[in-house]
């Protein structure tokens, strides 16, 4: 496309991108059920959209940023049982996992071939950081819950470990590695150990208030030295909102730059990005302020009533088979009898957006908050009829 010599006017330029935006399916439909990000909590959707020139990277000017971010820091350090934080935030997941290898490699300097030990079953962000800093990623076998084995965790510590990463809430099944079994491993070696709670950050800490499961996997455990945590996921932020923690100092400054031609906050970074958006900052603060702790608890259980939904649709149905009972909000289903990709192809002509996970093949569903339970039961209204080959009456 060319760029026109003359502009257009606002609203003919407003209604060509709303008959473009029309192609998408978001969350206010209630429809999208594999999707790990949400419809923005209101309040953060207005604080982002009024604060959208505020720059991260220029502390020294925004200076309610740097105490805002902070601030931000200490409340996700808080729910992670860790009193006094090094941190800082980042656009997500990926930028908090590719940082938190950088602070393994950095603070083990003297191991030249550097290694990261980590569990087959970890975002594919982590393959992405070590290819990005020439680290060699040792993939490890699980057990038939998908998680980590640590002892072949163990097994596999050389001279050239510089760290070991495990998950809290599994991409593709929301499954919680021994994380406490690997923890004693980690401290007894003196090896870093990043856990990457991206999704589960904001939800197994709820759940165990909720008397639905006790999963240690944040900084009450010894041998855990940093936690990846996304706002834009189940912390009801607008994206970008990602947030890494530390639990010690030398992490974080080995990950943290100088910038000659900045002043104040801004003269050090220690994201990987430059100009960011404080804007998304400013609303998670906002979110968990206004949410509180009892906030995010019910938006917790809310989703956990849908995924028990969910799972009892499935029970019910003969031809379709949970891989693991939900352990947070995500269901993977396998279909006994009509091949996934039929499914798929069938759910979509229905108007479902359908991913599909590759460990083990099948359906993945994620129940996030604007997941509705209308739409829980129409989507496995359709899921019963395209399950099975004997034609509907
Ligand atoms: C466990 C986990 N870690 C990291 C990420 C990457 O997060 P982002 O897409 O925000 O970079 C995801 C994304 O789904 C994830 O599930």
């Amino acid at each position: 496309m060319a760029l026109d010599e003359q502009g257009s006017d606002d609203s003919a330029v407003v209604n060509e991108l709303n008959s473009i935006l029309e192609m998408d399916i978001t969350g206010f439909s209630g429809h999208p059920i594999a999707s790990m990000s949400t419809i923005p909590h209101h309040l953060g959707a207005e604080v982002f959209s009024r604060t959208m020139e505020r720059n991260a990277g220029r502390l020294h000017s925004f200076k309610s940023s740097a105490i805002v971010e902070q601030e931000v820091i200490e409340m996700i350090a808080d729910l992670l049982h860790l009193d006094i934080p090094y941190g800082t935030t980042s656009s997500g997941g990926t930028e908090s996992n590719i940082l938190a290898m950088l602070a393994m490699r950095e603070s083990k300097k003297k191991i030249k071939k550097p290694e990261i030990i980590a569990p087959k079953t970890v975002h594919s962000s982590i393959d992405k950081a070590a290819w990005i800093l020439g680290i060699k990623l040792v993939k490890t076998g699980i057990d038939r819950q998908f998680k980590a084995n640590t002892r072949l965790i163990e097994k596999r510590i050389s001279e050239n470990t510089v760290g070991i990463i495990a998950t809290a809430g599994t991409t593709y099944l929301g499954q919680i590695d021994p994380i406490d079994e690997i923890g004693l491993i980690a401290k007894q070696n003196r090896i870093p150990l990043h856990i990457d709670a991206a999704f589960g950050g904001f939800v197994i800490p709820f759940l165990y208030d909720l008397g639905l499961g006790h999963h240690p996997f944040d900084f009450e455990i010894k041998g855990v030295t940093s936690i990846s945590i996304d706002g834009h996921k189940m912390g009801l932020a607008p994206i970008p909102s990602g947030c890494l923690i530390f639990r010690s100092v030398r992490h974080l400054n080995a990950i943290t730059r100088k910038v000659p031609y900045l002043r104040g906050a801004s003269s050090k970074q220690s994201s990987l990005l430059g100009t960011r958006p404080a804007g998304s900052i400013l609303a998670t603060w906002a979110i968990m302020k206004h949410l509180g702790r009892s906030g995010y608890r019910e938006m917790v259980r809310g989703c956990m009533k849908r995924t028990q939904l969910g799972k009892d649709r499935v029970d019910e149905n003969p031809l379709l088979e949970l891989v693991i009972d939900p352990v947070m909000n995500i269901l993977a289903i396998e279909s006994r009898e009509v091949p996934l990709n039929v499914i798929v192809l069938k759910m979509e002509k229905r108007g479902w957006r359908m991913v599909t996970s590759p460990l083990p093949h099948s359906l993945r569903l994620v129940i996030m908050p604007h997941v509705t339970t209308g739409a829980m039961n129409a989507f496995f209204n359709d899921l019963d009829e395209v399950s099975t080959t004997v034609p509907a009456d």
